[in-house]
């Protein structure tokens, strides 16, 4: 689409012009900024998810802006993706999965590896838990059984602020391991 954009974003189709002018898009902006501040999505699944793991924050879910966390991660054609760091001028023709579409719409439960990995019970702060979900989704996108060095590398760009406290990813990557061998 010349001057435009046609995101399909969970499904739906949101379409944009862009440039400078107001309402337009500028081609400069994210794509965290467009589903944050565009299109209202915040990197929840709804109640679900707040009654399984208290994820309650109202800010979007994004943090360091320069694609070090992983916590702005949506899926754009099956592969996790930092947010902060992809232009949605860009983003036409190309399905995006947030949080928000990791469930089934009609009972609103979310998608079976979003449970395995909301059924660790191992979570403190919840900071990283979005992006841990959004890259496990994709690692099982792409291979429905991966090992435990698989998992742990797909969980690389992860950053979770008490790892080295708790050693929150080892014990997570053994949990998703169990997940990956049990179906
Ligand atoms: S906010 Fe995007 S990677 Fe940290
Ligand atoms: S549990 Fe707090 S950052 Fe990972």
């Amino acid at each position: 689409m010349k001057d435009g954009v046609v995101l399909n974003i969970n499904g739906d189709h949101y379409k944009f012009s862009l440039g400078d002018r107001r309402g337009q898009i500028p081609y400069s902006e994210t794509l965290v900024q467009t589903l944050r501040d565009r299109i209202g999505l915040q990197g929840k699944l709804g109640p679900t998810l707040r009654e399984k793991i208290g994820l309650t924050d109202p800010e979007p879910p994004l943090s360091c802006g320069e694609g070090f966390c992983g916590r702005c991660a949506v899926l754009i054609d099956g592969k996790a993706i930092a947010s902060c760091m992809t232009l949605t001028s860009e983003c036409g023709g190309k399905k995006i999965v947030t949080l928000e579409g990791l469930r089934n719409k009609k009972t609103g439960e979310p998608d079976p590896v979003v449970n395995a990995v909301l059924d660790y019970p191992g979570f403190i702060c919840r900071f990283c838990t979005p992006g841990i979900i959004a890259a496990s989704q994709s690692l099982f996108n792409q291979n429905p059984h991966p090992s435990e060095s698989e998992i742990q590398a797909g969980l690389a760009g992860n950053y979770c602020r008490l790892e080295k406290i708790c050693g929150i990813r080892t014990q997570l990557v053994a949990h998703l391991a169990k997940v990956s061998a049990s179906h």
